[in-house]
């Protein structure tokens, strides 16, 4: 086991493939040495999002529900856990293989995706859509069209969360990433092809840091 502190070595993974002018291929890299023993994943809470947990309440939530970019897959067996036929998704085919053996005779399908170029079958698919904390692991020329993904997901009469992170003044600038907290700016940009706020949440969380919650829904009704 290595005794390196966690998120520097997380950045280190990550500058080498932000040097090759690839945003995403570090994650990969980071969970395969973490199946191997050899790094740990910065962001395994061992538990679902508190703010998930607040958000959701003891309610069934029935429908479906598709977990973005879901890490160590707590959120994903969270929401299944709750009445949700759940889809998962990560870029990372090692992230996939360790949720599959975490949680094994789990009900949540697993699936390896990219957010930047989802299966087009996605579309308007899923009632409920939980986005925390991906978006903002990208460096911020690639927070549109990831936007722009996670918002296209919602079915008609469906709800998206967003959880994430905000620099203290929620501007975000200079910041260097990973991740890149979203500014406020970016928060409101997930209303968009439909889909309206519902509420938007500056939360405190550990100093100096702030945590955006928000929910958004799109008009109609399921089909
Ligand atoms: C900071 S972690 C957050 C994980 C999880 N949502 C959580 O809150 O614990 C970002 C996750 O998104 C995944 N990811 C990053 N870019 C992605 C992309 N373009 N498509 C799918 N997954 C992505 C990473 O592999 C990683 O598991």
């Amino acid at each position: 086991m290595t005794t390196e502190d966690p998120d520097a070595a997380a950045r280190r993974l990550a500058a080498v493939s932000l040097a090759a002018d690839d945003p995403t291929g570090w994650f990969e890299r980071l969970y395969a040495a973490a199946a191997d023993g050899a790094a740990v994943v910065p962001w395994d809470r061992g538990a679902p999002h508190p703010l998930l947990v607040e958000w959701a309440g003891p309610r069934d939530l029935g429908g479906s529900a598709l977990v973005v970019g879901f890490g160590p897959g707590f959120d994903a067996e969270f929401l299944a856990a709750h009445g949700a036929a759940t889809t998962a998704f990560d870029v990372s085919p090692s992230a996939v293989a360790a949720a599959r053996e975490r949680f094994p005779g789990s009900s949540v399908d697993y699936r390896t995706a990219d957010l930047l170029a989802p299966p087009p079958e996605w579309r308007h698919a899923f009632d409920l859509v939980v986005e925390i904390m991906t978006v903002q692991s990208m460096p911020p020329a690639f927070h549109p069209p990831a936007t722009a993904s996670v918002a296209g997901f919602v079915a008609p009469g469906g709800t998206l969360l967003v959880i994430a992170t905000a620099s203290p003044d929620a501007g975000g600038g200079g910041f260097e990433g990973p991740p890149w907290p979203l500014t406020r700016a970016e928060v409101d940009a997930f209303a968009q092809d439909g889909l309206d706020a519902v509420s938007v949440e500056k939360l405190a969380s550990v100093p100096p840091w702030h945590r955006w919650r928000a929910e958004f829904r799109r008009g109609g009704v399921a089909p």
